[in-house]
């Protein structure tokens, strides 16, 4: 197979930003994606529905010319978030999950949750109402290692907080090991994993032989060969409960080129060649629908999109830039470190 047309795709976990960053980003997602789940963790936060419609607002103003791009808005989850004002923002449409960052987990995750009990009545809205709950899924515990945070998580928060919580909606999100995988299969369809495009390809070896490699460098950090093989094995198996969330993270380059360098892939520009690229190569071209534009919007119970995208291969590889240039910097663009030889067409 050399062309594969597809349902537009949506990206499940994108980070926008705001200001120039974002007017300088916002074109490499219109130009594949028709919709995305839009991360809060601005500084400050969008934690309530009239910030939502507010951030909404600056990213439609942000976008190019005769975008067909729809941003689908969320709520960064604070102990004071208030249920009414979660259920009010739902209920219009504007906003359709709400994030859980653990305290101090990732990047501008300080307002995050350090006490549950203090989110239940929020949880147990949503849990009534249906809507998604999207977990950053990593203990912030220093006394556990960083490449166990997301196994741990599972047996210490995400379960425990299921099962208090009956009927709630989660996606673990941007999961990076085979017990993520291994817990998503041996869930109901109240739970959806996103999977990246970079966790798809990088190891944790491509971070750090040879020299250490800031842009490889995200959180969840990429682990071992054999957790990559689980994470291409569910999402090349067009498994129901895996779709994509690219994460797709940017930061201007001094900030990632640093000697604190920022956690962050970016990947928007060239994802849907490189998912060619993994899904023919694992001979799963026909589940790359699934994953990218099927699987989705069945989780969010949203129509599949009626446009398509045709992917191409073709003798010659590829071409991306290295950077995208923005008013807030340079942004390095995802290197898969391979040549890649699938297109978009038009
Ligand atoms: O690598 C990441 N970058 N992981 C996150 O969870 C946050 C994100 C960001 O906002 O830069
Ligand atoms: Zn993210």
């Amino acid at each position: 197979m050399t062309q594969i047309t597809l349902p537009r795709p949506d990206d499940w976990h994108l980070h926008l930003r705001d200001g120039a960053m974002l007017a300088g980003i916002a074109p490499e997602t219109t130009r594949h994606f028709a919709r995305a789940i839009i991360m809060p963790n601005l500084v400050p936060p969008v934690v309530t529905g009239a910030q939502a419609a507010a951030y909404r607002d600056r990213i439609l103003a942000a976008l190019p010319e005769g975008a067909d791009f729809e941003p689908l808005m969320t709520l960064y989850l604070t102990e004071e978030t208030d249920p009414a004002d979660v259920a009010a923002a739902a209920a219009s449409g504007l906003v359709k999950a709400v994030k859980l960052y653990p305290a101090g987990a990732t990047t501008n995750s300080a307002s995050g949750v350090r006490d549950f009990d203090k989110v239940r009545g929020v949880l147990e809205k949503m849990a009534e109402i249906g809507l998604p709950l999207c977990v950053h899924g990593e203990v912030t515990d220093p006394a556990v290692d960083i490449f166990d945070r997301e196994a741990v998580f599972i047996d210490r928060v995400l379960d425990p907080v299921r099962r208090a919580t009956p009927g709630l909606r989660v996606v673990m999100e941007h999961i990076t090991t085979k017990d993520g995988v291994d817990y998503a299969r041996a869930q109901g369809d109240d739970l959806g994993a996103t999977i990246t495009t970079h966790h798809l390809i990088i190891n944790r070896n491509h971070i750090l032989v040879g020299g250490i490699k800031p842009h490889y460098y995200c959180l969840p950090v990429a682990k071992r060969e054999t957790h990559r093989r689980a994470l291409v094995e569910a999402a090349t198996s067009g498994d129901a409960r895996f779709f994509l969330g690219t994460d797709s993270a940017p930061h201007a380059d001094p900030a990632k080129e640093s000697a604190c360098g920022c956690a962050g892939c970016f990947t928007a520009t060239n994802t849907m060649q490189l998912l060619a690229h993994v899904f023919e190569a694992e001979g799963r071209l026909e589940n790359l629908a699934r994953f990218a534009s099927e699987n989705g919007p069945a989780f969010y119970r949203l129509p599949v999109n009626v446009g398509t995208i045709t992917l191409e291969k073709t003798a010659d590889p590829a071409q991306w830039p290295a950077k995208i240039l923005t008013g807030a910097g340079p942004v390095t663009v995802f290197d898969p470190g391979f040549p890649v030889y699938w297109h978009v067409k038009g």
